[in-house]
Order: structure tokens, then C-alpha cells, then sequence
């Protein structure tokens, strides 16, 4: 693990470092990660659900030693819960506490002073005397004027109150975005970070991941699992599985005492993987009924 002021020397030291801090990184995870810390760009993560976006911030945070400061987007998010809000409560306070002493220019000027500044998330990123790591997950769910203030955020590094001035950040951020894709971000967005797809995982690399979460389930059952997981993922899903369902699949076998997955396991647990009423159909069919027939016997 890093100092927050020092940065990793190489992309064999962040790969390792990653994997220390839990998360294993695959290549091009690895070098966008090292050039986001060297070149102090964001980095935009986009790909499907559940395939380690939100994870690889808070794990680049446990890595470089740094606090994670985590903006939630969501549809209608405005500059007061992202940015800073007036605390209207204290400032009445200190109305009521001045009145009749001091004229209405002297209390002005009294309580829109930083005290009476709540910092949110992206303030509190930027302002803060230490570099942190900046995660604003799920941008995709804002609208395009929230992605505007960011950008002006994300490329100057400061921000404008009008009522007290510009704020310039201490330190710069590690920043990163992740989105699912539910909409098409701006181009200049786009121009301004580095770009990281996260895919589903090859299958060793699946299989690396689970036994890293489950390191108490068997070997072969591992698998196994993994090779259904990717299975399954081919047939035409709603909802394909992601690595998140492959490692609830994994502590699901293990509290069941599973030593193996024939046709029952899969039938009694394929909820833990699949999640729509039609896909279970689906997966019934395809996979569950290769499972029946013990191996080599043909259709
Ligand atoms: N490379 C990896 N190494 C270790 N764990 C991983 C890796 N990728 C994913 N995971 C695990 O998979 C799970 C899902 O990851 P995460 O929540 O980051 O997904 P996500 O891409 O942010 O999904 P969503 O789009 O739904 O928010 C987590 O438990 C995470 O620890
Ligand atoms: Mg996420």
C-alpha cells in the first residue's frame, strides 16, 4: 500500500498493488489505472452490471492509501447535493443571534463565510488537504447539465460560489466515473478522460476472481461454476449473470455443502445466477437439462 502522496512507479506495481487490495486488475485494468494516476486524468469505466466498476475505485483507493469520496448519481441530482448547500440553519441562527447590534452589510458578509458552507461529495474531493479518490458512479443516470458542471469541475479543478469566490483544490484527485450506458455521454465528457470498457472476464480470469472471494469452495465446484456462469452468458438473457452472481453462486454452494453441481444443485440454486422469470426458462432448458444427463450420454 501507497502514502496518498506517493504514486506507483510502474503498471507491475499497480497490478500487484491492486491485487493486494483485493481486486484483480486485467491488463488494460491495470495500464489505464497507471496512466490515470501518472497523467492525472478521470477515467470514464463503462460496461455492463456488476463486472467490478464501483469496486475497482474503492480498491485504487485502498491501494494508493487515500480516503474515497463516493458521489451516488441519480436522475434529478443538482448542484446542492453534489457541489455545497448554504446551511440556512445556522446562518438564520447567526441572524438572530446579530439582530438589532449589527446592520444587514455586516451580517451579509458574516454568513456567507465558508463556515456556513455544507461541502458535498464533490467539494469536499477537491477541497480536501490530502489527494483523495473521487468515485462519481453512475453518471449516466444525471442529465446533461449536471455532466456540463462536471466537466468545468473536472478540467479546472475549482469551483465558483458566487457569493464568496472562487475555491481552487488543494490537491487533485484520482477520478473515477463509471456508468452502465444507460445513456450516451457527451463527447466532451469523453475527451477529457481516459476511457476503460470492463467486459465480462475470460474464464480463468473469472475463476481467479471467485476463488480469491470463496477461497473455502472446492477446487473443481469452482470450476465448474465458472464454466456454467460463461454458459449461460451466451444464451440470450435479460440479464446475463455478471461476476458479482458468479461469486454469490460460489458462497451459495459453500453454505449448502455442495461438492458437486449435477442437475439438482443447479435447479436449487440457478436464482442465485438468473433473475427474470423468462430467462429461468431459458437457462432451465439450455443448461439445466445438460446438467440431468450424466456426461457423454447424447441428447
Ligand atoms: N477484478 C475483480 N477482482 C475482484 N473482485 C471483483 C473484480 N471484478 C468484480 N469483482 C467483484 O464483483 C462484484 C461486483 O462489482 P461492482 O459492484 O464493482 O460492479 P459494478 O460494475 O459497479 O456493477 P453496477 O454497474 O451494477 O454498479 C463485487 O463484489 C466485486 O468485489
Ligand atoms: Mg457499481
Amino acid at each position: 500500500m501507497l502514502e496518498p502522496d506517493q504514486l506507483p512507479e510502474s503498471i507491475e506495481d499497480v497490478t500487484a498493488g491492486l491485487r493486494a487490495a483485493g481486486y484483480l486488475p486485467g491488463t488494460s485494468t491495470a495500464i489505464v489505472a497507471f496512466l490515470a494516476t501518472k497523467l492525472g486524468k478521470p477515467v470514464l469505466v463503462e460496461g455492463p452490471a456488476g463486472v467490478g466498476k464501483t469496486e475497482l475505485a474503492k480498491a485504487l483507493a485502498r491501494y494508493l492509501g487515500r480516503t474515497l469520496v463516493r458521489l451516488q448519481c441519480y436522475e434529478g441530482l443538482d448542484e446542492a447535493k453534489a457541489l455545497y448547500e448554504w446551511n440556512y440553519r445556522k446562518q438564520l441562527l447567526r441572524i438572530q443571534a446579530e439582530s438589532g447590534e449589527a446592520g444587514w452589510q455586516d451580517v451579509q458578509a458574516d454568513i456567507f463565510g465558508e463556515e456556513f458552507l455544507l461541502a458535498r461529495p464533490l467539494m469536499t474531493a477537491i477541497a480536501s488537504p490530502e489527494p483523495v479518490v473521487l468515485l462519481i458512479d453512475e453518471i449516466d443516470k444525471t442529465d446533461q447539465e449536471f455532466e456540463a458542471m462536471l466537466l468545468e469541475l473536472l478540467s479546472d479543478f475549482q469551483i465558483s460560489i458566487p457569493e464568496l469566490g472562487r475555491i481552487e483544490a488543494r490537491t487533485h484527485p484520482v477520478v473515477l466515473l463509471t456508468s452502465n450506458n444507460t445513456r450516451e455521454l457527451t463527447e466532451a465528457l469523453k475527451r477529457r478522460c481516459l476511457y476503460l470498457w470492463l467486459d465480462y472476464p475470460e474464464l480463468e480470469h473469472e475463476l481467479e476472481i471467485v476463488r480469491l472471494h470463496s477461497p473455502d469452495l472446492d477446487e473443481t465446484v469452482a470450476r465448474k461454476l465458472v464454466e456454467i456462469v460463461q454458459q449461460v452468458r451466451e444464451l440470450d438473457l435479460k440479464k446475463p449473470p455478471s461476476i458479482a452472481e458468479s461469486i454469490d453462486w460460489a458462497r451459495a454452494l459453500i453454505l449448502l455443502g455442495a461438492t458437486e453441481i449435477n442437475g439438482d444443485t443447479f435447479r436449487e440454486t440457478m436464482s442465485v445466477i438468473v433473475k427474470h422469470r423468462t430467462d429461468l426458462d431459458i437457462v432451465a432448458a439450455r443448461v439445466g437439462v445438460k446438467l440431468e444427463r450424466p456426461a457423454g450420454e447424447a441428447a
